[in-house]
């Protein structure tokens, strides 16, 4: 039987798209590329802004129609667990729903027509996770489930619950599993990462984050240790230090940002200021001077004014992201923020993240510049046709020729030019 999964959103859902895709080749299902070709059509989707919740009615329709008569088609993911069986009213060809939260019963649900499993106290953090045998020099390991920050914009506390962390030694095992399998580098993920240990679902050892990367780099396979996302509250001198420390953690990090005004922070419900955000970038800054920070930033936040907006420009005149993911703000249900009146007009959102995103294109222009000459070291990711493509530890993406080097190879590559911020080398 064939299986065609389409997974939109976070790492998180790709994450939970091996969970299922594993979970259902032990019942038989083999990945297809060709929807029209499959047993099972899966669209795990993402409700965190309101576009893509809106076209997965009309992808709906596109499967219905192409797919093998007898073929099945399951909502999953994020929208799948807020909407739950107003899916199946609004769009009959869906044979199932199952939440973010339920990933782990995609084997019975299969067999359940019209069946919806979306409890948002389902524990899956006990769950051996079915992985599949890594194809790839790189893995997402899942470290906790939900999340328990309910900023005032975000769905994610309704679509994936309270936050649950995975026992320790569930996630040693599974990493050593992933590094006896070949794979160099895994990606932690979580809603607020460095929050790890803070509640299991039965009676654990004290942890917290830093124990966790510890431990892992303990893992003599593992060369390379990432991990998104973490909070900036709960950046401590104690987790920084051992980011700065641990050789095996990789020197770039994600630090959301959201706003850089006091008062839209406040709004937000995001629990830190500028001054705190802005004190621990300087601090990150001082350990580990070639560290690469990407953010998020959301535009057009309720109430948002003109010197709101300038004071989030600032921060971004200050810290100078190496990558910068920009949102326009999107009303979604359940969330307070929803049904607040004081809503900024589309165009004048429009028009500062367009501000946003050149002022930054700028910026990026300026970092390229300056990385001309400087030498890296390199995880080789893909090659094709002799081009070799892969990041250094700060999270630098570049391209150069493979000579002997293979992937999975580390290698130390010299920047020779960039075009429009991607980075050219040669292996020094
Ligand atoms: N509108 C716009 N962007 C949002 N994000 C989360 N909720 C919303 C929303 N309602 C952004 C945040 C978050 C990223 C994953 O998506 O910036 O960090
Ligand atoms: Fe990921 Fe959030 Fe989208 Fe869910 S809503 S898929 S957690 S980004």
């Amino acid at each position: 039987m064939k299986l065609y999964i389409e997974t939109m959103g976070c790492a998180m859902n790709s994450r939970d798209s091996e969970h299922m895709v594993g979970e259902l080749g032990k019942v038989g299902y083999t990945p297809t590329s060709e929807p029209s070709e499959a047993d099972l059509i899966l669209i795990n989707t993402c409700s965190v802004r309101e576009k893509p919740e809106r076209k997965l009615f009309s992808e709906i329709g596109q499967f219905a129609k192409i797919k093998k008569p007898g073929a099945k088609i399951g909502v999953c993911g994020c929208t799948a667990s807020h909407m739950g069986a107003e899916i199946l009213k609004k769009a009959p060809s869906v044979n199932f729903v199952l939440g973010a939260r339920n990933v782990s019963k995609i084997s019975q649900i299969i067999k359940q027509d019209k069946a919806v499993a979306i409890d948002l106290d389902h524990d899956d953090s006990t769950y051996v996770f079915a992985s599949q045998a890594p194809s790839s020099i790189k893995a997402l390991l899942n470290i906790s489930i939900g999340c328990d920050k309910h900023c005032t914009y975000c769905i994610v506390p309704h679509t994936r619950g309270k936050e649950i962390s995975i026992p320790m030694d569930l996630l040693l095992k599974e990493a050593d599993k992933l590094a006896q399998a070949g794979v160099k580098e895994i990606l932690l993920l979580g809603q607020n990462v460095n929050n790890y240990g803070v509640r299991f679902s039965t009676a654990h050892p004290k942890v917290n984050f830093t124990t966790l990367l510890e431990k892992l780099s303990q893992i003599s396979g593992l060369k390379r240790i990432r991990f998104t996302s973490p909070h900036p509250l709960h950046m401590d001198n104690v987790f920084l230090e051992h980011f700065a420390t641990n050789p095996k953690v990789c020197k770039s990090i994600h630090i959301p940002l959201q706003s850089g005004s006091n008062a839209i922070l406040k709004a937000m419900k995001r629990g830190y200021s500028r001054e705190w955000y802005l004190d621990r970038i300087t601090r990150l800054k001082t350990l580990v001077p070639e560290v690469g920070i990407s953010t998020d930033i959301i535009v057009g936040f309720p109430g948002e004014t003109p010197k709101d907006f300038e004071d989030t420009l600032d921060i971004l005149e200050q810290v100078r992201f190496d990558t910068l993911y920009s949102f326009i703000y999107s009303p979604r249900p359940l969330t307070p923020s929803y049904t607040w009146e004081n809503k900024v007009p589309k165009e004048e959102a429009s028009a500062h993240l367009e501000r946003l995103q050149s002022r930054h294109k700028e910026i990026l222009e300026q970092k390229a510049r300056a990385e001309l000459g400087k030498t890296h070291e390199v995880l080789i990711e893909k090659i094709a046709e002799g081009v070799a493509e892969g990041r250094s530890g700060n999270g630098r993406l570049l391209s150069f020729e493979a000579g002997g080097a293979g992937v999975g190879d580390f290698v130390a590559v010299k920047v020779v030019a960039h075009h429009k911020g991607s980075l050219k080398g040669r292996i020094a």
